[in-house]
């Protein structure tokens, strides 16, 4: 390995919004890496920092390209460079696309459980979030094809968020899970949101596919979100990408996130993210080796210490997804006491919607002795509830 993912550094005390915990608490909840950024982004910034000059800018030309590049030879997609559109963030940008994209009243499509900050994009600006919630059978999830249809056939549904892949979930939609939405998708006139902010993070050989890139019917009817928030922990960044090849929803959109005023860069996102995307493809390889062994360690631990759960295997992200149907159907409950007896902060699954009542979801992406230390925590936390 050419970079060191084992670094323990101390986030408490710098303004980290996963870190504002006590002192003896471990939080393994909310999706921020304890990583320190590629090389080539910590340069780029430091680079533009000492030009002391942070003036208004606009987004150049390679920009664009550098979103184009790792597209093309990270994900075997190569969109045009006038598809794409610079914007603030991934949540900014979808609420402005639901504002834009439907109407008060309409229903907009999920599948739960998925990232509950989708709810707050929806209902915040009056429209109805209607799920068709994944079906979760022996140890995995699917989407109900059937009820899918019938959803997105109402005549209120205007719009689907997908969460491609699929986040806590952990899943990659296969090629042909993404054509069948596109096709239902067009037969009921539905526009689909993909957010594909997890898609860089994936075990090898198990790479996510773009929702736009599987055929022309899907890139003509949908808005796909990237950033290296994710991939590169640089969420404090505020920089994504719309990429959008059907010109009259790229008009929309773009009269969006213009009104909306998220289309203007801080003075460091440009640099960082054509640094990320020009220079950090070796760093993401051997991040994705890292969390899939982190991954791994933490399966193997479950299945030995605490057989009452189950982990459910997802290639993407690195956030897992834990059933605990086995101890309890309130991991509200679980997680709050957990927190109490043993400081480990992890994620309670029903703010995801769906069955996400039976789950928690841990963030897995840190060192691998802080995962030591959180799952031994975990352990202690659990048997101190079933012993309660
Ligand atoms: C699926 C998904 N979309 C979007 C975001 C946040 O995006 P942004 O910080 O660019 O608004 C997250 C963060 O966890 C996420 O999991």
């Amino acid at each position: 390995m050419q970079y060191d993912f084992s670094e323990m550094i101390d986030r408490r005390h710098t303004d980290s919004v996963k870190w504002d915990v006590q002192d003896n608490e471990l939080p393994m909840w909310v999706a921020d890496m304890d990583f320190r950024t590629a090389p080539g982004i910590i340069s780029a910034i430091k680079q533009k920092a000492d030009g002391g000059i942070f003036g208004y800018e606009e987004v150049p030309a390679a920009y664009f390209e550098a979103v184009q590049h790792w597209y093309a030879t990270e994900h075997n997609w190569t969109p045009h460079t006038d598809w794409m559109r610079f914007v603030t963030g991934v949540v900014p940008a979808l609420s402005s696309a639901v504002r834009r994209l439907s109407h008060v009243g309409d229903n907009v499509l999920v599948q739960a459980p998925v990232y509950n900050i989708f709810y707050n994009s929806i209902v915040n600006n009056g429209r109805h979030a209607l799920s068709s919630d994944l079906q979760f059978h022996a140890g995995a999830y699917a989407i109900d094809w059937d009820d899918l249809a019938t959803k997105m056939a109402e005549p209120l549904t205007t719009m689907m968020i997908l969460c491609n892949p699929h986040n806590p979930v952990g899943k990659v939609w296969t090629s042909a899970d993404l054509q069948h939405i596109a096709e239902l998708a067009a037969t009921h006139h539905v526009t689909v949101f993909s957010d594909e902010i997890h898609g860089d993070i994936t075990d090898a050989g198990h790479g996510y596919t773009p929702f736009a890139a599987v055929s022309d019917l899907a890139a003509n009817l949908s808005v796909t979100a990237v950033s290296p928030s994710k991939t590169f922990n640089v969420a404090a960044l505020h920089a994504a990408t719309l990429i959008i090849p059907n010109e009259n929803l790229r008009n929309q959109v773009d009269r969006g996130i213009n009104t909306d005023e998220l289309a203007e860069p801080n003075a460091f996102a440009i640099p960082g993210s054509i640094a990320a995307y020009t220079t950090g493809s070796q760093w993401v390889h051997e991040l994705n080796a890292t969390i899939t062994a982190n991954k791994q360690t933490l399966t193997t631990f479950v299945q030995q210490q605490l057989p009452e759960l189950h982990v459910i295997a997802g290639h993407a992200t690195y956030l897992v997804w834990i059933d605990c149907r086995d101890v309890t159907h309130d991991t509200q409950a679980l997680c709050s006491a957990i927190r109490q007896t043993t400081g480990l902060f992890i994620s309670a699954g029903a703010v995801y919607g769906g069955d996400g009542h039976d789950f928690v979801r841990i963030n897995v992406a840190c060192p691998p002795a802080r995962l030591q230390d959180g799952l031994n925590r975990l352990a202690a936390g659990i048997h101190q509830f079933e012993q309660a």
